[in-house]
This record gives C-alpha cells, sequence and structure tokens, in this order.
C-alpha cells in the first residue's frame, strides 16, 4: 500500500457569517442605494472604499463581524489564556458585470496582516465566479519538471495553480495574508459584492498567562 500524505498544507477556515442578514440590509440601504454613477476604481469597474473618494464601510459593521473574529481566533489556535490586540480593517468590494481584481496578497501593515478575510455578501454561485487562490508552491512544482509538453500528463501536484473555493452567498472565509488572489472577471450583469477583512492579530504589551 502507498500511502499519499501532504507535508504541508494551507489552511483556509469557512463559516456561514453570523450577522450575514444584516450586513446585506447594510449594503442594500447604505450603499447599492448610493452608489455614485461610475466606479470609484475606474480600470476595475470597482465600486471600494479600499481606495477612497466614496463612501466608508460603517464603523458599526465591524461590530457585526466581532463574534465571527472571535470564534476565527478560537479555532485557528490563538492561545486564548493570551490577550490579543486585535485591529481589523475591512473594506466592501461591489461591481457588476466586467469588474475584477488583479492578483495581489495582503502582506504588510504595521502589525503586519497575518489573515485575511472574505465575506460574500452579494453573490450567487450560477452567475459569479470566486476568488480564485493561487497555489505558492505551483512555480517551484513547475520549475522543477522538463519532462512533457503537456501538463495533462504530469501528476495533479503540477498541475493545480488555481484553487476555487467553493462558496455561496453568506459564506466567510479566512486565508493567510500572503496568498495571492484575483477574482476573474465577472460576466453576469448581476451585481456582485463582497467585504474583505485584514486581520492584524499581535500579542497585546505586558502579557501573561
Ligand atoms: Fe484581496
Amino acid at each position: 500500500m502507498i500511502i499519499k500524505s501532504a507535508m504541508f498544507n494551507v489552511p483556509m477556515y469557512k463559516f456561514k457569517a453570523r450577522n450575514h442578514k444584516l450586513i446585506k440590509e447594510y449594503f442594500q440601504d447604505e450603499l447599492i442605494a448610493n452608489l455614485p454613477p461610475k466606479p470609484n476604481v475606474d480600470n476595475l469597474k470597482l465600486y471600494s472604499d479600499y481606495f477612497g473618494g466614496i463612501k466608508s464601510l460603517g464603523k458599526e459593521v465591524y461590530d457585526l463581524y466581532q463574534e465571527d473574529l472571535n470564534a476565527f481566533h478560537i479555532k485557528a489556535g490563538f492561545n486564548t489564556k493570551l490577550n490579543w490586540a486585535n485591529k481589523v480593517h475591512a473594506w466592501y468590494n461591489i461591481g457588476y458585470e466586467g469588474h475584477m481584481q488583479e492578483e495581489h496578497d495582503h502582506i504588510g501593515g504595521f502589525p503586519s496582516t497575518i489573515f485575511s478575510a472574505i465575506h460574500y455578501v452579494v453573490f450567487n454561485k450560477n452567475e459569479h465566479t470566486p476568488t480564485q487562490f493561487l497555489n505558492p508552491i505551483h512555480s517551484l512544482f513547475w520549475g522543477n519538471t522538463q519532462n512533457t509538453y503537456l501538463s495533462d500528463n504530469l501528476p495533479n501536484d503540477w498541475q493545480n495553480r488555481q484553487y476555487l473555493p467553493d462558496v455561496e452567498e453568506g459564506d466567510m472565509i479566512f486565508f493567510p495574508a500572503f496568498i495571492r488572489h484575483s477574482v476573474p472577471m465577472q460576466t453576469s450583469s448581476m451585481l456582485r459584492a463582497t467585504v474583505a477583512l485584514n486581520i492584524n492579530t499581535h500579542e497585546a504589551p505586558n502579557n501573561a498567562i
């Protein structure tokens, strides 16, 4: 018998945003109803307060994620006996047909972002494409082989350049901030909306177990 296992894996956490309904209502009433005529990020056909020049996500929305963030920290294994300082930056992304986001990661900030999250606020899995994650070791596999012209001939490990999470509206996913990702150009005329969150969890000063 041959047993295959993975030496390393990249964690992803998925659950239902507890206050999805309230957050979606906020989107409909406060953001979507008041969108300016043109996206503020013209080249991405995107309305996003990450870039400024548009109404910011209300601070009350941060509070609606607090339970989810607490649950995530416990599940991820942050020591519950310590005091953690949790700095969160959240922003929205709203787009119609043609909107996309180029490949990027969420590394940076001070203290550095360690995990990022996406909440699919308005999302129809039959119409929209989820975030597309890129395999961080794919280039190592690929650069290490010159033995065939057809990638179909290679083991699966060499082929999985991308990972598309199975998500539906209301889902929230957490992933390491270093994983590069993009949003493919959307072809549906239906609006798509997400909240992205950067989670800068770090040990608070004067901690003691
Ligand atoms: Fe992102």
